[in-house]
């Protein structure tokens, strides 16, 4: 996809931002805990490469991301700290993860063994971390006899180190703890079925690192906070301060005046009951601006201002308060005067979280690195 460098429709990502979120996550952490920057799905829509050489900076001790795809892109980059792959990836690539020096989730012992014949004449052992489903119903381990049966077969194996075990909660966003400690139970009952405990034992997201700080992990994963959004929406206040990286900017592109009676956009859905200024923005759904986005407001000059009809796959249209010249900025997502849009907004309005809309926030859309 061709990103728009000749429109001045742009995500701004704040690297300070994104220094005082880790700097602050950084001095909550023990000693004996290390932070890894979640930088999967192009580092949540930042930019994986950028995000991780500006987390780099700041002292994490490695990183997460999703896909193979994904690591082999920060080692090209040349990014030599740890990575762990949280998502399964085939098998048949062990070769490439051990050559790599990527750590990468194991969930099952087929997929173990498949990768261990594959694992002839390797020089670099596979680094692996085995998920535990204690309720998250997604990846992982589920029973103290899978447990074991994994564990012998990793002591019995040259080709494989046995670097950590993990768990995800499905609730640690919520006020509710029933579920999270369900899961910590059992998460900590299968820990203690092992003889031999690998490096890393951990559980923390950003909501667990945010709101449980007390559970017990020496590895933090710690994916939204570090892009300085709260990882429960609006649901639970965060302990900490956090400073959103993104901020989404556009200009009016053309101004004008309609009357009682004019429409805007397809399906002529929006009909003026007297004379208003409309300004037209260019960005669209194609930008990952999504059409039920209609009704929200952006600010110009500090002003709430309205999108009115349907949302283009270009462009859309917002309701000003008065004429403003073409070239006036527009900012979606952000600060303008007294006033700001948050991702947390947007996400209400769109009934989501915050993670849909920065990840769906496509390459169209240059990001600018400030
Ligand atoms: C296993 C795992 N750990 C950590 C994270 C990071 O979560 P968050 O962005 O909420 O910190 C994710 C994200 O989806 C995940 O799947």
């Amino acid at each position: 996809m061709v990103s728009g460098m000749h429109r001045k429709t742009y995500a701004r990502i704040s690297k300070k931002a994104i220094e005082h979120n880790l700097k602050i996550e950084q001095t909550r952490l023990g000693d004996d805990c290390e932070l890894f920057a979640v930088v999967k799905a192009d580092g949540y829509g930042h930019g994986a490469v950028e995000v991780a050489k500006i987390a780099k900076d700041t002292g994490v001790s490695g990183f997460c991301v999703a896909l193979l795809d994904e690591a082999l892109e920060l080692r090209k980059a040349g990014i030599t700290e740890p990575i762990l792959i949280l998502g399964i990836v085939d098998a048949e690539f062990a070769p490439i993860i051990a050559a790599e020096n990527v750590s990468v989730t194991v969930s099952s012992l087929a997929w173990l063994k498949e990768a261990e014949k594959r694992m002839i004449q390797q020089k670099e052992p596979l680094r692996v971390h085995l998920a535990v489903d204690t309720g998250m119903g997604r990846i992982g381990f589920r029973t103290v006899s899978e447990l074991k049966e994994v564990e012998n077969n990793l002591n019995q194996s040259e080709a494989v180190v046995f670097e950590g075990i993990f768990t995800h909660f499905a609730t640690a966003d919520e006020a509710d703890e029933t579920q999270f400690n369900k899961q910590l139970k059992i998460f900590n009952e299968l820990v203690a079925s092992l003889n031999n405990k690998p490096k890393f034992i951990h559980v923390a997201n950003s909501a667990t690192a945010l709101w449980h700080q007390q559970v017990p992990t020496n590895l933090v994963r710690y994916g939204i906070a570090m892009y300085g959004l709260n990882p429960s929406g609006t649901t639970l206040s965060s302990a900490v301060s956090l400073e959103p990286a993104m901020e989404l900017i556009s200009e009016l592109v053309h101004v004008k005046q309609i009357q009682a009676g004019d429409t805007v956009s397809y399906g002529a859905t929006y009909e003026a009951n007297k004379a208003e200024w409309v300004g037209t923005i260019p960005i669209g759904y194609a930008d990952g601006w999504r059409r039920s986005l209609q009704g929200q407001t952006v600010l110009v000059d500090g002003n709430r201002c309205e999108i009115i009809g349907r949302i283009c796959m270009d462009q859309c249209m917002i309701r000003l308060p008065r004429e403003y010249p073409v070239g006036t900025q527009v900012v979606l997502v952000g600060k303008s005067g007294t006033d700001q849009v948050t991702m947390e907004e947007l996400a209400e309005h769109l009934d989501t979280i915050s993670y849909e809309i920065i990840c769906g926030l496509t390459l169209r859309v240059p990001r600018i690195y400030v």
